[in-house]
């Protein structure tokens, strides 16, 4: 859809990037640890500074104490600490369980360890996961579940219900969960973060995944952290030293002091929440019918008052016809389950979401 969109001169909303632009106290700190001569190789495990800052976060947030030497590590970027943690402990004939819609990298990140993908579809439209289904899908087999919130694409969220439902299926089994926390401040409506790091009981089984390049507004940066207990993050370095080995140094300088301003994290939700609001008052002068976002970058909207076509036609015909780019949500099931809903990205300028729903308001209003 990127590439279509930069053919026929569309407006982005498909691809979950923002288009303003990140902290320059940011970028100057960067600079200055260039300038400083943090130019080389550090630590495999990531900047000690860095995860020091990392530990006081969580501490700050969560209430939970990790251990920067053991149980942190600097990865480049969110999707590859799920392939690390996922090839860590996967083995030929292992199951694992995935929510869909999933963000696109999971499915193919276990088929290639050799694992099984057991594909469970969240309910529509609210997208939540009905746990009964999971308790018929655990069997000796099942390695890992797999859980995501706030969620890519949908914006749903995991609250305290989920997470004792998840604590009562996985008791008293091996089977480890990896959760997928890069959206943990992009979380609206005044709804709390459900970390698996609240729950100690969980963390001793999980693998979590965090990016900041979601929190600093720098996607192209790719890099981010796994958080997992001893014994997994063991497993995870072995695959981690023969693969990355170090991540970008002056980069992490950069984050160890930056991280620091719990400010600048802490009014995330607020700013980004203003942008879905602002994006759904515009899109109430279309005909699409948005479902409710509680979190990340996206809002879908379902086109059925307008449209009979399939998500993936109807996405190519807008991006032609009106100019905007989205995604079928479709494109994130392996069956491309067909609901008529595309994914917008609010994550953008005003005057981006302004325009792109001028030009959706001619057609389909
Ligand atoms: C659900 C989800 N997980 C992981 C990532 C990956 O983050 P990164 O860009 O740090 O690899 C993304 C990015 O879009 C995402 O949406």
């Amino acid at each position: 859809m990127s590439s279509l969109a930069v053919k026929h001169n569309a407006i982005n909303l498909g691809q979950g990037f923002p288009d303003f632009h990140m902290n320059e106290a940011l970028i100057d700190l960067v600079n200055k640890a260039m300038k400083d001569g943090h130019n080389q190789y550090v630590h495999m495990n990531g900047l000690l500074a860095l995860r020091e800052s990392i530990k006081d976060k969580i501490a700050f947030l969560y209430q939970k104490n990790v251990d920067p030497e053991t149980e942190i590590t600097i990865t480049p970027g969110g999707t590859y600490a799920i392939y690390t943690a996922l090839t860590s402990v996967l083995r030929p004939g292992d199951e694992v369980i995935v929510f869909e819609p999933a963000y696109d990298s999971y499915v193919p990140n276990i088929e290639i360890n050799g694992a099984k993908p057991v594909l469970l579809p969240l309910t529509y439209p609210g997208y939540k996961i009905d746990w009964d289904m999971v308790k018929e899908n655990i069997n000796p087999s099942t390695r890992m579940i797999m859980i995501n919130s706030p969620h890519n694409p949908t914006g749903s969220v995991l609250d305290k219900n989920d997470m004792e439902q998840l604590s009562n299926i996985v008791a008293g089994t091996n089977i480890l969960i990896l959760s997928d926390e890069v959206y943990e401040h992009i979380i609206f409506d005044g709804i709390q973060h459900e970390s698996i790091l609240k729950y100690p009981e969980l963390f001793k089984r999980s693998f979590i995944s965090f990016s900041f390049g979601k929190v600093y507004n720098c996607t192209g940066w790719k890099i981010g952290y796994c958080i997992a207990p001893p014994n997994l993050m063991t497993e995870f370095r072995k695959v981690h030293q023969f693969n990355c080995f170090s991540c970008n140094s002056p980069v992490q300088f950069a984050l160890a002091e930056f991280l620091k301003e719990k400010k600048v994290y802490m009014e995330l939700g607020k700013s980004l929440q203003t942008k879905r609001d602002y994006f759904e008052l515009l899109m109430q002068k279309t005909k699409f019918k948005s479902i409710p976002s509680h979190g990340s970058y996206f809002q879908l909207y379902n086109y059925s008052a307008i449209s009979n076509e399939n998500e993936n036609d109807f996405a190519i015909r807008i991006l032609k016809e009106a100019g905007v780019a989205t995604i079928p949500v479709s494109a994130f099931y392996q069956n491309k389950k067909e609901d008529k809903v595309l994914r917008f990205c609010f994550s953008k300028k005003e005057s981006t979401l302004n325009e792109a729903v001028e030009r959706l308001k001619k057609f389909y209003s």
